[in-house]
């Protein structure tokens, strides 16, 4: 198999378990690639590529504009703060004025649960969402799974403890329903009013107590709380969630395994994460940085339909 099923990167719950297959394997040519003194393939010379993002980003932002460049792609930068939206522009035609100018593939965060799923619909180019509001991030999710690979070396029978903030998380939605694909065994953990009331459907273990998770899994992914969608208040205090959720060094020791610790930042040192852990050895949150570079690398190329270089 050498394209991917899907038109558009929109979630991973769209992807086959080939398409992931495909996805790591060119990931691995393109991660050899840029390490390699000379980084830069030609592979998207003749495609220009709009990055546009309504809501903040450092790690999937810079992480596609590096992906673009390292593939020769001509790119722009598009943010919601500076543009017309400002002045009431609607999506449909800000992204439509961005197509005029002869852009080739969209890559999107947006606030709005749908919002991809929606351009999808009425435009022709290739649509990479690169997070939309609580719904999906399936780029985090196939780093993160790339980056377990890396790691462990096959999804068989491995358990993956997602540990946090899930009802607001976009990341955990993806790596759900990624995991599951991959043959992965998948628990949640966090205090109930963090996790949503159709969470029993997916297929997942619950677990409300973060050091039974913690001996369960061979993998934990740590979310952060993310406070900027919380319009109520879920729990007492940060204080009281980190006592009672917060990971730290002297929970990894009082287990009787290593487990791997990843994070997919921002990270919230002293809440979800102490920082005893994730700089720790068995942190690879900076793995999952670099592995994103090629993951998107892979993602761009396999949806501009080109071939890799020899
Ligand atoms: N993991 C992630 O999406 O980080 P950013 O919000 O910095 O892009």
């Amino acid at each position: 198999m050498t394209q991917l099923s899907v038109p558009h990167l929109l979630g991973t719950q769209d992807l086959t378990l080939d398409d992931f297959n495909l996805i790591f394997e060119t990931a691995d040519n393109f991660k050899e690639i840029i390490n390699r003194p000379i980084k830069k393939v030609p592979s998207l010379r003749d495609i220009t590529i709009a990055n546009i993002f309504f809501e903040n980003s450092t790690r999937t932002r810079i992480s596609f504009e590096l992906a673009e460049k390292r593939l020769s792609a001509d790119t722009i930068n598009f943010s919601s703060s500076q543009s017309s939206v400002k002045k009431g522009e609607t999506l449909l035609d800000t992204v439509n004025n961005i197509l005029a100018m002869k852009v080739d593939m969209i890559v999107m965060r947006h606030a709005s649960p749908g919002a991809p799923h929606f351009l999808s619909k009425h435009i022709d180019a290739n649509i990479i969402n690169a997070g939309d509001g609580t719904h999906e991030h399936p780029t985090q999710a196939l780093l993160d799974s790339y980056s377990i690979r890396g790691k462990h070396n096959s999804f068989e029978g491995l358990k993956v403890a997602i540990i946090g903030d899930i009802l607001h998380s976009r990341v955990a939605l993806s790596n759900i329903f990624a995991l599951k694909r991959l043959g992965a065994e998948v628990m949640v953990c966090g205090p109930n009013t963090l996790l949503p009331k159709f969470i029993g459907s997916l297929g997942v273990k619950v677990e409300l107590d973060v050091f039974k998770a913690l001996q369960w899994c061979d993998v934990a992914n740590v979310l952060r709380i993310q406070l900027e969608r919380q319009q109520i208040k879920y729990f007492p205090s940060l204080r009281e969630y980190s006592l009672y959720y917060g990971i730290n060094k002297s929970m990894l020791d009082r287990l009787d395994k290593e487990i791997t610790i990843m994070h997919p930042g921002p990270i919230n040192r002293g809440v979800e994460l102490n920082s005893d852990v994730a700089d720790s050895e068995h942190s690879i949150i900076l793995d999952q940085v670099e592995n994103g570079v090629a993951i998107r690398m892979a993602v761009l190329y396999l949806l501009a339909g080109a071939r890799p270089e020899a």
